[in-house]
């Protein structure tokens, strides 16, 4: 026999089959093509045969979020918005209608407004704070989904997201929700009704800011093949090593859940003292908006809320972010880090302007000292206090 080329033995160098010792984490196994045994294992559709739909790291993290959302099956995306985007492709055609929530996360809106409307996919919007009953007057035959994120993102109001879900399936409409502020821990919307229970990974259960995931959650086995379809038709994945990291943050969500949470809350009710707030919009503080509905349903806080300032022009609440020195500046939370951002130039797509008289500030508390974090809000409330 003569002996093979250096090219060709390098080809399959190393690749030896060998059991891997286990190790805390799942393997990070890279791969689009799977190699097969035999020739009658190819078209076997029992077995992955190839790696876009994920292997042992997505695998993994598809697990653990089945049970962390309590769901029969959990899918990825690339990213929060292709998650949220995503799951409502895979349950609406031509001819649908969709009721959407005014508070909706604005690229989600945009989706809505340009992509579902160019395949015939009407799109109309209800107050946040509707009642469930107003929500399903909406409806007509042709509703086919109703999406919720509760409470908003910017200004915090809360759904009744069982009541809602229970009338939909009554008119045989499915529910959808942006369940990121939820992360699945403190809040499980299938236990509570909802079809797709949809989240940015990207924020809480990614926690480090710095990787991009989306997950959709579903318990009934119909929901479940029509995120299978429409994985499978638009050929969405995720790479193994960012399902490691997300896996790796979901380790210590509860943890880092809890303290930003807590954290949170006593900011909350400190700036509720001071003389520059107006509101604090944080549903779980006592007296705040939709607080009834959190204490119903949740079983913890996430450390996202709002603060509604007195009335002051703009260059005032540039002052107060600019003041800022533990607070960074920027769009994104759930994650290690306290951020700050002025939100009212996100209002102008909705359609009712939210009924504030002064500015609203968005916080996103992370995990530094509470104390350090008021010391720092106080320096930003006495530049806003003094640049009007
Ligand atoms: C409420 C909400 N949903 C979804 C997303 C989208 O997540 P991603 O950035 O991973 O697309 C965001 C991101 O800011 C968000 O705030």
């Amino acid at each position: 026999m003569t002996a093979e080329h250096e090219a060709t033995r390098l080809i399959r160098a190393g690749n030896a089959r060998r059991e891997l010792p286990r190790t805390v984490g799942p393997p990070i196994q890279r791969g689009s093509t799977v190699l097969v045994d035999r020739a009658a294992d190819l078209y076997d559709e029992r077995k992955p045969t190839y790696g876009r739909a994920g292997l042992a790291a997505q695998e993994a993290l598809m697990s653990a979020l089945s049970e962390l959302e309590s769901a029969s099956a959990v899918r990825l995306f690339p990213s929060g918005l292709a998650a949220l985007t995503g799951a409502i492709l895979a349950v609406v055609q031509a001819g649908d209608e969709v009721l959407v929530t005014d508070a909706v996360y604005k690229p989600t809106r945009r989706f809505c407004d340009r992509v579902l409307a160019r395949f015939g996919v009407r799109t109309r919007y209800f107050a946040p704070d509707a009642a469930p009953d107003e929500v399903m007057s909406l409806a007509s035959p042709a509703t086919r989904l109703v999406v919720l994120e509760s409470p908003g993102s910017l200004t915090f109001e809360m759904q009744d997201v069982p009541a809602i879900a229970r009338l939909a399936r009554h008119h045989g409409i499915l529910t959808l929700i942006d369940n990121t502020w939820g992360a699945g821990l403190i809040f499980k919307p299938l236990a509570h009704g909802v079809d797709l229970s949809v989240q940015a990974l990207t924020k809480y259960v990614g926690g480090h800011s710095d990787v991009f995931m989306g997950s959709a959650a579903a318990a009934a086995p119909a929901m479940v093949e029509a995120l299978d379809r429409a994985i499978l038709d638009f050929g969405w994945a995720v790479s193994p090593d960012e399902a490691y990291l997300m896996l790796r943050g979901l380790r210590t969500l509860p943890t880092r859940m809890e303290r930003c949470g807590s954290s949170s809350l006593q900011l909350a009710a400190w700036l509720a003292q001071q003389p520059e707030v107006a509101r604090v919009l944080h549903p779980a503080l006592p007296g705040a908006p939709g607080h009834d509905i959190w204490r119903r349903d949740y079983v913890g806080t996430a450390g996202l809320f709002a603060i509604e300032l007195r009335p002051a022009p703009g260059p005032a609440v540039d002052a107060f972010l600019d003041a800022l020195t533990h607070f960074g500046l920027g769009f994104s939370w759930g994650g290690f880090e306290s951020l700050a951002l002025n939100a009212d130039p996100q209002f102008e797509v909705r359609s009712r302007k939210p009924a504030f008289a002064g500015p609203i500030v968005r916080l996103n508390v992370g995990l530094e000292d509470p104390g350090d974090l008021i010391t720092d809000l106080r320096r930003g409330l006495d530049a806003f206090a003094g640049a009007h």
